[in-house]
């Protein structure tokens, strides 16, 4: 079975109830829903080897180098911010609790207490500090300071897809069950079109299992909304998809739109759920016109440590020509014969409450996407 990043599996879960009574007597610190997921997502060894929130020393390594203190490859950080005045009452040593909604969610033993440039966080995640990029306006709403130290996870925060919540523990043994040695994992965001699907079923071809995972949390305005994927996601399997080679469960936490440095990152949480190979096409989890289309295959090139296998697609089209889905690997035929899979066009049509052309998406997840009044996050 494959080996989580660093080495071992985290786990730092106490749901026992008298760490939840001393809990109530710590200070607290009230965390949004987002920090909550990632605070659960550390404490089940998604973000292995993470045990907590990111010191100044790990955050300036992953900045700098791309990688934690200990070389251990990381490109997004994962951070507690606190502002001004709240930082002014904290002090390194001390042992906080982390609520949502004013119930326990985790404790946090703080080790360090730091600033940070914004402009050098923005730039060496997103290569860009515009505030037309949704990452960087998300580090700028940021309070100013960062609370480093090791965490312990509560109670797990509330979901709507319970049974789609598998971690890293359960879809490892989920793969051993299935006797699948070798397995693709698929990030996505969106909802499938066939581009998507033959992404997902030309890497399936060369493994024995596909974990479609897609991820679920916060998005910017105009992405699919959460149940929307899922629903359409449903209808796609029933129909399309082999039951012994192909499963789907989610990851919870924030789309953050940094390109390469996210492939990298979303690289990681898979091989931590125990996938050998992950796929990475066509601008993989890039915004606007931010990342060249295959930036996020190069950025492989710097890690070769990753320990986990890339497996890079060009962009898939329809070619009239070929009649088939192709890339321009495969496919001889001039621009003028191809037809795009673009998601705005998908989503335009979709949004009049038209089905797109079956060349572009199955009527099954057209039909489920149109089965919903708003399907995109406003
Ligand atoms: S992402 O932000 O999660 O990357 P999306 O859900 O659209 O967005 O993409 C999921 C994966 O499919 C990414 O690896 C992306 O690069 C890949 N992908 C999407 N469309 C295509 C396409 N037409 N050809 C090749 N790869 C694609």
């Amino acid at each position: 079975m494959m080996k989580p990043h660093g080495g071992t599996l985290v786990k730092r879960v106490d749901f026992s109830d008298g760490t939840i009574e001393e809990a109530e007597e710590l200070q607290k610190k009230e965390i949004s829903l987002d920090k909550y997921r990632d605070l659960a997502n550390i404490a089940h060894g998604l973000f292995s080897p993470l045990e907590g929130y990111m010191t100044e020393t790990d955050f300036e390594a992953v900045l700098k180098e791309g990688r934690l203190d200990s070389d251990i490859p990381w490109t997004v950080p994962i951070v507690m911010d606190s502002d001004k005045e709240e930082a002014s009452l904290l002090k390194e040593g001390d042992r906080i609790a982390l609520t949502h909604k004013g119930e326990s969610a985790g404790i946090l033993d703080i080790e360090d207490i730091y600033d940070y440039d914004k402009v050098d966080y923005a730039k060496s995640v997103f290569g860009t500090d515009s505030m037309e990029h949704p990452g960087v306006q998300n580090v700028f709403s940021k309070g100013d300071y960062l609370l480093g130290g090791k965490i312990t996870l509560l109670r797990d925060p509330p979901t709507k897809f319970p049974n789609y919540r598998l971690w890293p523990e359960d879809t490892r043994v989920l793969f051993r069950e299935n006797g699948w040695k070798k397995v693709v994992g698929f990030q996505t965001r969106n909802t499938p079109h066939i581009g998507h699907e033959y992404v997902q079923k030309a890497a399936l071809t060369l493994v024995d299992g596909l974990l479609i995972n897609p991820l679920i949390g916060k998005k910017k305005k105009g992405d699919f909304r959460d149940d929307v994927i899922i629903k359409s996601y449903e209808a796609l399997f029933d129909e399309y998809y082999p039951k012994g080679t192909a499963t789907m469960s989610i990851i919870e936490t924030e789309m953050r739109y940094a390109g390469p440095k996210e492939a990298i990152f979303h690289s990681i949480m898979r091989k931590n759920l125990g996938c050998t190979h992950f796929i990475v096409g066509r601008d993989h989890a890039g915004v606007g016109n931010f990342y060249g289309p295959f930036d996020a295959h190069r950025i492989f090139t710097e890690y070769p440590d990753l320990g986990i296998e890339p497996v890079f697609f060009r962009s898939f089209y329809y070619c009239k020509k070929c009649r088939s889905v192709v890339n321009d690997k495969i496919c001889p035929h001039g621009e003028e014969y191809r037809i795009n899979f673009s998601g705005t066009a998908i989503r335009k049509l979709l949004m009049e409450g038209k089905r797109p052309p079956e060349d572009m998406m199955r009527p099954e997840v057209a039909d489920a996407i149109l089965s919903f009044e708003n399907p995109l996050v406003d």
